[in-house]
């Protein structure tokens, strides 16, 4: 049988390695669709894929209890997804705002506010952390499960720099980041017959093929799934994952100081032999970035 033609166009536009952050695959994380496949992926309690499962959150709702101010401290939860943190933290009295790309989700982080009888302490929308309004100002910031690591280093960077901004004097950013994915260094590919993936919820043949670059530090996942009736879905995600030692010295950048680092949701040092880290920051209020914050604020602007 010959080949299905939507699926020979396609691939014969692939690079025959992945390329970081391609346009022609990366996968857009507010596209509706997209957020509705995520959302059943968060909620399944079978994987720790989009979200961790509620019995670790729990644990790491605990921990999170230990790392922020007392509440009723008000918090932004960055990439909330559907508030499986938020809502729990809004549970112990604190006010918290999340955000996220996804639609689908925001939807559903609000239905579980309703549910928990915490709506009047939550506020959900969608957004991103690319562009950030001004206002208002947090006693403390989430970045939970590797957040920002679809960015490039340059909009990381300045996605940090806003959340800077976003903080109060003596607030503090809780930043969870991934040192290294779970493959090693190279190049893997395999396939499977799958009943449904992030690509559709379909009977598909799951190919996928990722890439760890430890030189540029960047995961690449690509994924083609090729559905029974011959159409294709696409996807590639690119991770830019962060050294140890550079977390202190782009958080500086960005106008923060780091206070802990933990190896993971630990009490225990974090180190570069991590998997991944949880960092607290604060406002470095004497450095660079914070300077050239308050020197662009118009007089009389608070
Ligand atoms: C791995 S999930 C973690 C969700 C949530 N923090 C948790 O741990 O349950 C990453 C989330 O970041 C969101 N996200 C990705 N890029 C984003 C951006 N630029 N701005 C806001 N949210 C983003 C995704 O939609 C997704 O919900």
């Amino acid at each position: 049988m010959a080949p299905p033609v939507a699926l020979v166009r396609r691939l014969s536009r692939f690079s025959a390695w992945p390329r970081p952050f391609d346009p022609d695959a990366e996968l857009d994380w507010s596209d509706p669709a997209f957020s509705r496949r995520l959302l059943a992926e968060h909620l399944d309690q079978t994987h720790d894929g989009a979200s961790r499962r509620r019995t670790l959150i729990e644990r790491h709702v605990t921990r999170l209890r230990q790392l922020l101010p007392d509440p009723p401290a008000h918090l932004l939860d960055a990439g909330c997804g559907p508030g499986l943190y938020a809502v729990p933290l809004a549970g112990l009295g604190y006010r918290v705002d999340g955000i996220d790309v996804g639609p689908a989700v925001i939807r559903h982080a609000r239905k579980e506010a309703r549910a928990n009888g915490v709506a009047r302490l939550t506020h959900f929308e969608v957004g991103d952390v690319r562009n950030l309004p001004a206002e208002p100002r947090y006693d403390a910031i989430l970045l939970i499960y590797y957040v920002l690591e679809n960015l490039t280093a340059s909009r990381q960077a300045s996605a940090l720099r806003r959340l800077a901004a976003r903080l109060r004097p003596g607030g503090r950013l809780v930043a969870e980041f991934r040192l290294r994915p779970d493959q090693p260094p190279g190049r893997f590919s395999a396939w499977e017959v799958a009943d449904r993936s992030l690509l559709g919820k379909r009977r598909q043949l799951l190919l996928s093929d990722s890439v760890y670059d430890r030189a540029r530090n960047l995961f690449i996942l690509r994924e083609v799934a090729v559905f029974p009736d011959g159409s294709v879905a696409v996807q590639q995600t690119t991770s830019r994952l962060l050294r140890f030692e550079e977390i202190p010295v782009v958080l500086a950048r960005a106008g923060m100081r780091v206070i802990h680092t933990f190896d993971a949701w630990t009490r225990y040092p974090g180190s570069p032999l991590c998997d991944s880290v949880v960092v607290v920051a604060e406002p470095d209020q004497g450095s660079p970035a914070s300077t050239r914050r308050a020197g662009s604020r118009r007089p009389g602007s608070g």
